[in-house]
């Protein structure tokens, strides 16, 4: 058992308040405490308040502790990745240079590139080499703080692969310090052998791969896009996933304008993502269903599209999360200290929103609340040092990585 750590003299967030996902005021409630002080021990947040409080009620405990003093800087919660793709094989930095000479994303994965060429090469790749290069992106998520990952199959799109996937996943949430939380999206395209015969597939998903897949994985999500499944193809795969106890997520309304987000109200989702051409009707369906909004500033980033409407949103009252959805296409980064950036500055969150979106929000978005998300006396003691002193200057500063220390349940994992 490692020794109880003592943190004083921090900018403390705690993020401390509304249980349930926060929308509208609420996202910009951080429950600040300045001169903040926490006392990790056995893994989790023992103590919450001031230097002052702390140094009194631990006053005889204080020798045996690890002290940090934070001289006044920023102390967040550990970040949360609600949306990855984190487990793929290979990378595709030529089809960034075709990007770049203007051919389309879509157009890219019409002609077997884009989602299909990872699958070729996550078929391809060994269990081990699969677990390896997924370890390591998990550092670089630790490295960034983040201390809580979503991770989606899809790549396999085939039972054998889409297990693979999963298998790794399970095993390196059981040795990375980095909680990885597992989604099935076996519905990420549609695989070559299937063109035509899309019913099929969605067949072949329901009645063998749900009922194999479903005890390794939480979420089931789907890729609700023109050209790849239709609303009424998501809505069945989704409801098919409900009986095997999996939580519905939809990629909705990324490329084109869709009814993503009307489905995702419909059928209960805990999140929709992406949301870039969402509707007003979807909008306002989403806040009316308390449905978390999953946006991804970096993808339209790197799609060279507008980003979603992430302050209309919030306005409306839909709760909004934000994520990397690190994967070898649309967004190849593990940054969720960019993602806050690009969240203000193209999506127009406040710094405070932003951060709620990145940890209390996000875990509610993959059902984690009750032990990430927020510095609470009970939950899990994932904790990050930042090298500033405000969470203003944390989002001000961007593109460079202020992460000096992380406590990943009460251990010390960076810095
Ligand atoms: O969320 N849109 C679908 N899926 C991913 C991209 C996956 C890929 O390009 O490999 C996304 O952007
Ligand atoms: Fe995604």
């Amino acid at each position: 058992m490692s020794k109880a750590v003592w943190i004083k003299n921090a900018s403390l967030v705690t993020l401390r308040g509304q249980q349930g996902p926060r929308s509208k005021e609420a996202m910009s409630e951080l429950g600040l405490i300045e001169g903040g002080s926490m006392w990790l021990e056995d893994g989790v947040v023992k103590a919450v308040g001031t230097t002052e409080q702390l140094e009194r009620d631990f006053s005889q405990r204080i020798a045996e502790a690890e002290i940090i003093d934070a001289e006044g800087r920023l102390v967040t919660p550990g970040l949360v990745d609600p949306h990855t793709h984190v487990a793929y094989g290979g990378s595709r930095e030529g089809e960034f240079e075709k990007r770049l000479q203007g051919v389309s994303y879509m157009d890219i994965m019409n002609a077997g590139g884009g989602i299909h060429a990872t699958m070729r090469m996550t078929r391809e790749a060994t269990e081990e080499e699969l677990f390896e290069q997924t370890w390591k992106r998990l550092d670089a998520f630790l490295a960034h703080g983040v201390t809580t990952v979503e991770g989606k199959s899809g790549y396999g799109m085939n039972l054998e692969t889409e297990l693979k996937q999963l298998q790794v996943m399970k095993r390196l949430n059981e040795t990375h310090p980095i909680d990885l939380v597992p989604t099935f999206m076996g519905a990420h395209a549609v695989p070559a052998e299937f063109k035509g015969r899309e019913d099929e597939f969605v067949d072949l998903l329901i009645e063998e791969m749900l009922p194999a897949v479903a005890p390794l994985a939480e979420f089931n999500d789907v890729f609700c896009e023109k050209n790849v499944y239709t609303p009424k193809q998501s809505e069945r795969i989704l409801e098919a996933g409900k009986a095997y106890g999996l939580t519905p997520k939809i990629h909705a309304d990324e490329i084109v304008s869709y009814g993503g987000a009307e489905l995702a109200a419909e059928v209960g989702a805990i999140s929709a993502e992406h949301l870039l051409k969402a509707s007003d009707e979807g909008i306002r369906a989403m806040a009316e269903a308390g449905t978390i909004a999953c946006l991804l500033p970096a993808t339209a980033l790197y799609l060279r599209e507008e980003a979603a409407q992430g302050r209309k949103m919030i306005d409306a009252g839909v709760p909004v999360a934000i994520s990397t959805d690190c994967n070898p296409g649309s967004s190849p980064t593990v940054s969720m200290p960019l993602v806050m950036n690009l969240a203000c500055i193209s999506m127009r969150l406040t710094p405070a929103e932003a951060l709620t979106a990145a940890t209390y929000n996000a875990a509610c978005a993959i059902n984690r609340q009750d032990r990430a998300g927020s510095l609470e006396v009970g939950k899990q003691a994932d904790v990050v040092l930042w090298d500033v002193h405000s969470y203003q200057e944390l989002q001000y500063l961007f593109g460079v990585n202020h992460v000096k220390t992380v406590w990943k349940n009460g251990e010390r994992v960076v810095g």
